[in-house]
């Protein structure tokens, strides 16, 4: 029997693989042929992005974004191979933000790079869907219960576990230990459950290594030279598109059990956001989908504004001086603890501090959307339809026209007016995006932001490590990736300052 089938098994095998390998073929043609139709473009701009060329001169592609940016008359570019209009106008950022809203969505081509991940979570939605989530969690962060809640979450983070850490080490790399603490806060936030990766001692929660897996393919995605590649390796589930499906399963099955039980033991009681959520949906899909979003627009960048800001201070330690002095004269001596959300308020050095950090080191540098129908910008640009149009908060911090001949430099004093904290057009400064989907977190985060930052300022003093002593804003190399990472981590010595009653 096995001996006559064989031939025919063979032939059949043989003729199934021909077939696959000439699927592959063709699709390779397809992609080569795509590619060449795009690189095309003999323009300066373009064939310096192409050639990498920019290396050269720039350490980051956003800074010699930013040198384009600032000598384009119009402050907005178009780089013809990628078909992205990137703007840092801001009348142009208010009329897609805002005026146009409709006709700027995030639109499938964003929405496909993060679906797998994100589901239709209201960071990855357009129309009615991200309406109606917007509505609700605008409901619920709004309220002032979730602001001590998030509030409290954050401080007992710090003295449970990031002071304890402080204390024991002597150099630490400090994006670490913020990507750690970020990744705790947003969890006992969303969900009510503490992976502790803040415990050295402990291995990295499963949960937090899947979902740092999970950002880093998804945000990969977005960097082949097309959607094609991915969505191939997707199709035959092989390479990173494998990794990324089992991440993702991980991450689900977790966040299923953590429905399921909140379920069976009682949400009504529990401050969450998970359970604020469960109130006013059912489906257990969906309320992974908005928390998952929760968790990552709310970790890495916590982490990332945190980072600069702590490089910064490090770097200029007359703001360091200042801020410390107006938390002696707000809390007290320096073993005074933060008592509630109001003393937050009336620190508005260190709210500018961190405004003026962000500015210059957003921790979203650019942001896009897609053009729905040919539109034209206020400054006279046309944008075709079909268009990725990027606003770019990082060469927005850069321009002299917003912020002055100064702008290189960091001056917190520039956000005060008679020492009180005085805020900027959002559109000249879209950093929580601005318009009609600003951050939803905006608040939450500074409370946390300004939290960690004067907890640890007054307990310890931090000194750059293995690098030059930076006199002007020397830039850091960033990574590639969704939010901006020190692509070399931060890596400073730590030192208990002398402990005052
Ligand atoms: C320094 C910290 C933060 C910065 C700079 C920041 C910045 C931003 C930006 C630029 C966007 C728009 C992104 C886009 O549409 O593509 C955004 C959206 C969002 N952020 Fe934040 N964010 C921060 C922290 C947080 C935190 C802590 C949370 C959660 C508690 C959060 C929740 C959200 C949500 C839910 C959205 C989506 C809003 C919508 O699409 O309607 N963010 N954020």
């Amino acid at each position: 029997m096995e001996s006559a089938s064989s031939p025919l098994q063979f032939f059949h095998d043989s003729w199934f693989l021909f077939l696959i390998i000439f699927v592959i073929m063709l699709l390779v043609l397809f992609i080569l042929y795509f590619i060449k139709v795009r690189v095309q473009c003999t323009c300066e701009i373009c064939q310096t992005y192409i050639g990498a060329h920019w290396t050269v001169q720039f350490p980051n592609l956003c800074d010699w974004y930013a040198h384009l940016l600032k000598n384009s008359p119009t402050r907005t570019i178009h780089i013809h191979v990628l078909n992205n209009t990137i703007t840092a106008n801001p009348q142009n950022v208010e009329y897609m933000l805002k005026t146009k809203f409709e006709n700027f969505p995030k639109g499938k081509p964003f929405s496909a790079i993060l679906g797998d991940f994100l589901g239709r979570g209201i960071f990855n939605v357009d129309g009615d869907l991200w309406k109606f989530q917007r509505k609700m969690a605008s409901l619920e962060l709004g309220r002032v219960s979730i602001r001590a809640y998030a509030f409290d979450v954050v401080n007992q983070e710090i003295d449970r576990r990031l002071i304890p850490l402080m204390e024991s080490v002597h150099e630490v790399d400090l994006q670490d230990v913020f990507r750690r603490f970020s990744f705790d806060s947003i969890c006992r936030f969303s969900f009510g459950v503490d992976p502790k990766c803040l415990e050295l001692s402990l291995p990295l929660s499963k949960y937090a290594v899947c979902f740092d897996l999970a950002s880093k393919l998804s945000a990969q995605r977005a960097m082949t030279v097309s959607p094609l590649v991915w969505k191939i390796k997707r199709l035959l589930n092989i390479g990173s598109e494998k990794e990324l499906r089992q991440a993702i399963k991980t991450i689900d099955i977790l966040a299923q059990e953590l429905i399921k039980e909140r379920r069976k033991f009682g949400f009504s009681n529990q401050k969450d956001l998970l359970s604020r959520f469960m109130s006013s949906a059912t489906d257990s899909t969906y309320l992974r989908d908005i928390v998952i979003s929760f968790l990552l627009a709310g970790r890495d960048t916590v982490a990332s504004a945190l980072t600069s800001f702590f490089f910064l201070v490090a770097c200029h330690p007359e703001v360091e001086a200042a801020i410390l002095k107006e938390a002696e004269r707000v809390i007290g001596p320096n073993n005074g603890r933060l008592t509630s959300y109001e003393q937050l308020r009336e620190l508005h050095y260190l709210h500018a501090s961190i405004y003026e950090s962000m500015r210059l080191y957003p921790p979203i540098q650019f942001d896009s959307k897609f053009c729905l129908e040919d539109d034209i910008l206020p400054d006279g640009s046309f944008v075709k339809k079909g268009t990725r149009v990027t606003y770019h908060p990082y060469a927005m911090g850069r321009l002299e026209e917003i912020w002055g001949s100064d702008c290189l430099e960091f001056k917190p004093e520039r956000w005060l007016r008679d020492g009180v904290f005085f805020s900027e057009n959002p559109f000249k400064y879209p950093v929580f995006q601005a318009g009609i989907r600003v951050c939803l977190g905006k608040e939450m985060a500074l409370v946390e932001l300004k939290s960690v930052a004067i907890s640890l300022l007054r307990r310890f003093h931090f000194e750059l490590v293995e690098q030059t002593q930076h006199n002007n804003i020397s830039t850091p190399k960033f990574s590639p990736g969704l939010t901006a990472t020190f692509r070399d981590g931060l890596r400073v010595s730590v030192q208990a300052r002398l402990v005052s009653s």
